[in-house]
């Protein structure tokens, strides 16, 4: 692929109207939102969703999230519901993708849902994502801007070290204060599904729901396509559950213990979640293999173990 070289914004009104400008151009921008950082690419573009899957090395068949500035606009493109609303109206802008039938005549390149009937879309709480998207005035794909595969960005200097010279600007606005990509819903189904736990936790939306989420398939690809078992996975391998380091590791903590590098010395799961990838990314760069502490499986834990159990997982 060209290098090119990747421009950095800061999150003044000025930067956000150039960075608005790049994308409708169909050119890549990453932009921070309270979860994690995305690559930006206008959804309406096929060649501007293409460069994502490529500035990625990301399998295409593994769908994008749509970004929009409001529910009104995320109306346009999929099929509304009651439950959309109640979820909508309980916790948008936030960290909540819901998955809805495509609309007629959305105008979203099929390259964004993999060539599903469904899009996932989110309308991020991050108010320069926001600035940014109203300024686009149209849908932006955004996957997380890191090399598929590897640990997912929650600073601009993450995107940097992973994608510089493959998108032609990065809008750093700080550090993402969730640190968790967002809780996916499916709501194409009879019930509404936990498709990926993430930065809301599950038992908020039940609550709201006033009834448990359907737990997805993991045998069937449709119900989450290429959310594959190994991901988030730094260098060295990852032992989970781990008490003590064995001799040659770094360990993870969590609650008060002794330890390298601790996700939260009071036992606090939004704490953790939020650093999870920046320690990883922190230990990643020493170069050994990084041993983790157990996390309860509450609230935030759940989506903190699954981005655990991928970044342990056996990799091809
Ligand atoms: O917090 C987040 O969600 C971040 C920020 C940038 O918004 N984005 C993110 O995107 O995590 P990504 O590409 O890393 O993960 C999106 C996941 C895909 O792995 C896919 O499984 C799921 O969303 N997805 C997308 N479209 C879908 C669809 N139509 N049906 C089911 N799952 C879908
Ligand atoms: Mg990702």
């Amino acid at each position: 692929m060209n290098k090119e070289h990747t421009k950095i914004l800061g999150a003044e009104e000025h930067d956000l109207v150039q960075a608005a400008a790049i994308l409708r151009a169909g050119k890549l921008v990453a932009f921070p939102t309270e979860t994690v950082y995305g690559l930006g690419g206008d959804a309406r573009q096929g060649q501007a969703v293409a460069g994502i899957f490529e500035a990625k090395g990301r399998p295409t068949f593994n769908p994008l999230i749509a970004h929009l500035p409001s529910v009104e606009t995320a109306q346009r493109y999929v099929q509304w519901t009651d439950q959309a609303q109640q979820l909508a109206d309980a916790f948008w802008p936030g960290p909540l993708t819901l998955v809805l039938p495509l609309r007629d005549g959305h105008g979203i390149s099929p390259l964004v849902t993999a060539g599903l009937k469904t899009l996932a879309i989110r309308v991020p709480a991050h108010p320069t994502a926001r600035r940014l998207l109203a300024l686009v005035d149209g849908p932006v794909a955004a996957p997380s801007a890191n090399p598929s595969g590897r640990i997912s960005p929650t600073t601009a200097a993450h995107v940097q070290a992973g994608l510089d010279g493959r998108l032609a600007a990065i809008v750093d606005d700080g550090a993402c204060g969730v640190g968790l990509e967002s809780t996916i819903i499916g709501l194409a189904g009879s019930r509404p599904m936990l498709l990926r736990p993430g930065g809301l936790a599950a038992e908020d939306i039940e609550a709201v729901l006033g009834h448990p989420l359907q737990q997805r398939d993991t045998q069937d690809p449709l119900t989450a396509p290429g959310q594959l078992l190994s991901h988030y996975a730094p260098n060295e391998r990852v032992r989970l559950n781990a008490t003590q380091a064995e001799p040659g590791e770094l360990l993870l903590g969590f609650g008060a213990m002794p330890c390298d590098l601790n996700l939260s010395e009071n036992g606090g799961l939004a704490e953790a979640a939020a650093n999870l990838f920046g320690h990883f990314h922190q230990l990643d760069a020493l170069n050994k293999p990084i041993a983790v502490a157990p996390i309860p499986m509450h609230g935030l834990g759940q989506a903190i173990n699954d981005r655990l159990q991928r970044a342990a997982a056996p990799r091809d």
